[in-house]
């Protein structure tokens, strides 16, 4: 007989840059797993993941696939999610998204554990993840938002190459081959060189000129606060770093609020740490929150011609970005007998 407390659970994706890290983490978290089926394209099936120390088959994913599963957590596609995660939730799954296709749909929750997890109650079957740029930037913002309220944010953005999944690290590594080699740098995942280079592109742009990773971070983060007048605007930039987004974010509270006040609201909320201390050069940097959940925060300081506050803030994308909140939201349906 099956354990009704262990879950059967299905990773879509298994094969990826974010599924390797959904598998690392249910081990890692004890998350209740009973039976595990790691999904793929039909280019993977029949080879082979990791995960708990065992080798599992990769299958292709099919809406039979998730007959009797539980969780089914998406980390392949928009197009995937789009027509296999109602095939979860018509099987009486819950399947957690990560790409960008549920999250401004009215029905579906768009969930950080940490904010907004009564938003869980109200799901159909299908909840999402916010952007991984989005995850980092709202952990911040909560504890300012709760302290004195948010006007409007100014942020521009420092995105690893790991945020477009393994064919953008593998990009990075090779244009770095090339580089050393001094021969010309070849292009595929995106339009420019990304190696020794910065690019202000994340995705692709629109007709207003703004990047569609940069209008996700606009409606994300409105929804997310439940907020829908709250002013963002942003610029969304590529860098060569394997692992880590940052941001620096001009921030405009409803009331006034000191460095000092932010700085202890922000240490006091959970995943969120304050590494801040200018004197010491003591401030957060990609490397420092690679394999790490907490989004770290840092240079808080009054903007010099206003009452703003400028903050720097970094998270692991493919943690706290991705697979730790998708895991969380999980978590949290279990604590609440949702699932
Ligand atoms: N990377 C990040 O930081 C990040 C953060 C938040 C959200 N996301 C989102 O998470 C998702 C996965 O991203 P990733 O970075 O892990 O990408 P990735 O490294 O390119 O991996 C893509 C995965 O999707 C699978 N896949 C592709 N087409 C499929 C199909 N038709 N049927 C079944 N599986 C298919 C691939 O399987 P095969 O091996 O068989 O091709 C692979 O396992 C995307 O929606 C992305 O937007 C990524």
């Amino acid at each position: 007989m099956t354990n009704p407390a262990r879950k059967t659970v299905a990773v879509v994706g298994a094969t990826g840059a974010v599924g390797e890290v959904v598998l690392r983490l249910l081990a890692e978290r004890n998350f209740p797993v009973g039976e595990l089926r790691a999904l793929a394209s039909h280019r993977s099936a029949g080879t082979h993941v990791k995960f708990d120390g065992r080798e599992i088959e990769v299958q292709e994913a099919t809406p039979e696939a998730f007959n009797g599963v539980d969780f089914a957590f998406f980390a392949a596609t928009g197009g995937l999610s789009k027509t296999l995660a109602p095939e979860v939730a018509k099987r009486g799954g819950v399947a957690i998204d990560k790409s960008a296709t549920w999250r401004l749909d009215e029905q579906v929750p768009l969930v950080v554990p940490e904010i907004n997890p009564d938003d869980l109650d109200k799901h159909k079957g299908i909840v999402s993840c916010p952007n991984c740029t989005t995850i980092g930037f709202v952990m911040a913002l909560e504890p300012i938002r709760r302290a004195a309220g948010l006007e409007s944010i100014v942020v521009t953005t420092l995105q690893a190459v790991s945020g477009t999944g393994k064919p953008g690290i593998e990009e990075l590594e090779r244009q770095d081959a090339e580089m050393a080699r001094g021969e010309a740098l070849t292009t595929e995942t995106y339009p420019r060189p990304i190696s020794h280079n910065v690019l202000p592109l994340c995705e692709s742009f629109r007709e207003d000129g703004y990047s569609t990773e940069e209008v996700k971070l606009l409606h994300e983060t409105r929804k997310i606060f439940g907020q829908d007048d709250l002013d963002v605007t942003m610029t969304c930039v590529r860098v060569p770093v394997a692992v880590g987004h940052s941001a620096a974010m001009l921030v405009e509270t409803r009331e006034p609020l000191s460095p000092e006040a932010a700085r202890e609201a922000l240490a006091a909320f959970p995943g969120v740490e304050v590494v801040d201390d200018p004197s010491e050069n003591v401030f957060p940097t990609a490397l420092d929150v690679v394999g790490r959940d907490e989004v770290l925060v840092g240079r808080i300081r009054r903007d010099l011609g206003s009452d703003k506050l400028w903050m720097w803030q970094v998270s692991d994308n493919l943690r706290k970005g991705a697979a730790t909140n998708a895991i969380q939201i999980a978590e949290e349906m279990i604590r609440r007998g949702l699932k």
